[in-house]
């Protein structure tokens, strides 16, 4: 299944897989970004709507518009944000005239677009001159704890499979891809940066439990393995995090890239 494919699922299982690192990461990226009052900001790959509900309340839900193709997230986010214009459409095509944003922001989403240069280009064509285009994706060969961890247990328990499917290979991930994409694509003033945010899990069965609702592409591989496989994953994972019954926390780490439309 393509990787995008695996976002039209439900938006309590997304919350509970890593929506749960949204809110911390949409400050820093806002904050990254220099998005303040009087802007008027969109929200690309939007999902069920941390970064939209963040740019609403700095902004004004009227000058924050969304956009994501998943019905169930374009949903979620319509309820979550009230007062917020969101369409369901992929940043490759979307649909508002050039010129219409001061920024254009897109929060772990670059790596999924199957064309990331038609995607920025179209981010571009919608943001003013002068205006800021920023993104942010996981650092999945490190710094993103319970995805590297995930994966790292699925190569354990399912090498030929999970080495395909590790999240850890996308483009735009590594350290400095992003920001070459920016100034590929004739942004100006290009800056690089990471985010470092945490969240907080009751025990290792509420880290568990999203991955076997088959959300994102860790999910979908988990809900794919046969009852035995899925039971080792679960082991793996559980001995690589050293979690248990009681509460713990883990830290994400997200790549930056900011600069302006020339
Ligand atoms: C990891 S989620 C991020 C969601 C949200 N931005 C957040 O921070 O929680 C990736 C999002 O990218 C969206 N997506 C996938 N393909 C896309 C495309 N071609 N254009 C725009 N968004 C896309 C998915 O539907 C999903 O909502």
């Amino acid at each position: 299944m393509p990787h995008a494919e695996t976002f039209r699922a439900s938006a309590d299982a997304y919350d509970r897989l890593v929506g749960r690192y949204g809110e911390p990461l949409a400050a820093g990226l806002i904050g990254f970004a220099g998005v303040g009052p009087g802007m008027r900001a969109l929200d690309v790959g939007c999902g069920p709507g941390a970064l939209t509900a963040a740019l609403a309340r700095r902004l004004r839900p009227a000058r924050v518009s969304a956009a994501d193709p998943s019905e169930p997230f374009v949903e979620a986010c319509r309820v979550r944000v009230p007062g917020v214009e969101v369409v369901r459409a992929s940043a490759e095509a979307l649909p508002f005239a050039d010129a219409t944003f001061d920024a254009a922001l897109a929060q772990l989403v670059v790596n999924f677009l199957p064309d990331a240069e038609a995607g920025v280009r179209e981010m571009a064509r919608v943001t003013r001159p002068g205006g800021v285009m920023a993104a942010c994706v996981w650092d999945y060969s490190s710094g993103m704890t319970v995805l590297r961890a995930f994966w790292d247990a699925a190569h354990e328990v399912d090498p030929q499979r999970s080495a395909d499917a590790d999240e850890g290979h996308m483009h735009w991930c590594g350290e400095g891809e992003l920001p070459e994409l920016w100034r590929a694509a004739g942004l100006t003033g290009v800056r690089a940066g990471s985010l470092d945010v945490r969240a907080a899990y009751a025990d290792f069965e509420d880290l568990w439990s999203p991955f076997t609702t088959g959300v994102a592409p860790s999910g979908a591989f988990c809900a794919s393995l046969d009852p035995e496989r899925r039971s080792a994953l679960h082991d793996a994972l559980q001995r690589r995090l050293g979690a248990g019954d009681g509460p713990f926390e883990l830290t994400a780490r997200a790549w930056t890239a900011a600069g302006r439309v020339g």
